[in-house]
């Protein structure tokens, strides 16, 4: 799969102008290619309670699962009682194979930790990160992970 990531990290700027940042004055924007063509976005969304910031990659995320997969005639959203849809839940979930973080100035930002970890679930290892160094795989960014198998590797019976 060719990733445009010139167009990427545009859908990361256009998004981070949107970003609500008024306490820290940082806008984020994230922008992700899925397996299957889309491009999804978030920015960062501050409150006066600091801790509950979302992070762009929040936005990103949830952004990701929320979009309904193209129609496979190419015309746009699923049609009604698709996979996806509300009568047919989606039950695979949908899979980041890139993507740019960037901050208001244009340029790329590194994923908190925590974002890391939420990109670790909807991309897996392999998902390619922006970095001013060029694209890495998230997993250099996250070595040594915890992850879903942890859980049911370790878990009570
Ligand atoms: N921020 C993000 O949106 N993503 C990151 O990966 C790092 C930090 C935001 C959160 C907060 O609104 C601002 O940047 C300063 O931390």
């Amino acid at each position: 799969m060719i990733i445009d990531w010139p167009a990427l990290r545009s859908a990361a700027a256009d998004v981070a102008g949107r970003a609500y940042a008024p306490y820290s004055r940082l806008r984020v924007g994230a922008a992700g290619l899925t397996a299957d063509g889309r491009v999804v976005t978030g920015c960062n969304v501050e409150n006066a309670s600091f801790g509950l910031t979302l992070c762009a990659e929040c936005g990103l995320v949830s952004a990701l699962h929320a979009t309904p997969p193209p129609a496979r005639d190419g015309t746009g959203g699923a049609p009604s009682g698709a996979p996806g849809t509300p009568e047919t839940p989606q039950t695979a979930a949908p899979v980041l194979v890139a993507v740019a973080v960037v901050a208001g100035d244009g340029a790329p930002l590194l994923p908190c930790g925590r974002c890391r970890q939420l990109l670790l679930e909807a991309g897996g290892a392999a998902l390619l990160v922006d970095t001013t160094a060029g694209p890495v795989p998230l997993g250099d960014l996250l070595p040594a992970a915890f992850a879903a198998p942890d859980l049911s590797a370790r878990r009570d019976a």
